[in-house]
């Protein structure tokens, strides 16, 4: 099945076990398009992933992280081996979130090692990127977003190596995340198409394929426009992401 889409729901330190279970019952009733066009990703809370990946049953959800490690194992207290979240069922992780970027000071040479242990691993990465309201406003948005994109992926100590879809990238303006201010259709496709640019110079034909994904207050009433855009692949959604009932309209949601 080719899919045209990618949604993913990033839960960030939300959802106890019952609001999980509450979560999956509701998606099952109000039912999701498993064979629309759209592939779709959740990625819990850590201490939840095994819950989770039960509770997909034989939906065509998958479940991923929201970080992982740069190291491969051993003595680092607190971290999420790549290997082991393959191990154990998870299809994804997302690297470089802002609020990661931000909050913990995770710099473009940990997102460059991150990127490539967790491709070696075998997961699937969701790069993060995006510009501050700041960079912004200094006309900055283009440049930050390639640095990063070369920080991650071209200019870093480690080589980045994948194949297929196994690279995805999501751009997401930071002034746009939990704040219930969208880009418009416009500015992430303008945006969007400049991410396309540079994969497509980097990976030649490959960089065609890469999905790219759009985040920052998506919501059932703004989806459909930003998926109309031609550079626009899928949304990366936080908040409308936790109730089933829009995050099932998200999913639903296609051209
Ligand atoms: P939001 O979060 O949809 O709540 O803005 C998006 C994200 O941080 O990935």
């Amino acid at each position: 099945m080719t899919r045209k889409y990618l949604m993913v729901g990033n839960w960030k330190m939300n959802q106890t076990l019952s609001e999980i279970d509450t979560f999956f019952k509701t998606l099952n009733e109000v039912g999701v398009k498993y064979s629309c066009d759209m592939k779709i990703g959740i990625a819990p809370q850590a201490m939840h992933l095994s819950t989770c990946l039960n509770k997909i049953g034989t939906t065509d959800i998958v479940i991923g992280s929201q970080t992982c490690s740069e190291y491969e194992g051993g003595a680092y207290t607190g971290e999420l081996a790549p290997k082991a979240l393959k191990e154990l069922g998870c299809g994804f992780t997302l690297i470089g979130h802002s609020e990661r970027r931000t909050i913990y000071g995770e710099t473009d040479k940990e997102i460059n090692a991150k990127t490539a242990n967790a491709l070696s691993s075998d997961l699937d990465v969701i790069l993060c990127i995006g510009e501050t309201l700041e960079e912004r406003e200094a006309g900055k948005t283009i440049e930050v977003v390639m640095s990063q994109l070369e920080g991650a992926l071209t200019k870093g100590e480690k080589a980045i190596e994948f194949t297929g879809n196994q690279l995805t990238i999501a751009y997401e303006p930071v002034w746009a995340i939990g704040t219930g201010k969208t880009a418009s259709p416009e500015q992430a496709e303008e945006v969007h198409a400049e991410i396309r640019k540079f994969l497509k110079a980097t990976y030649g034909d490959a960089g065609q394929d890469i999905f790219i994904l759009y985040g920052g207050s998506v919501k059932p009433a703004n989806v459909k426009e930003l998926l109309a855009q031609p550079n626009i692949d899928g949304g990366l959604v936080g908040g409308a992401s936790l109730e089933a009932e829009s995050f099932a309209a998200l999913c639903n949601a296609t051209k």
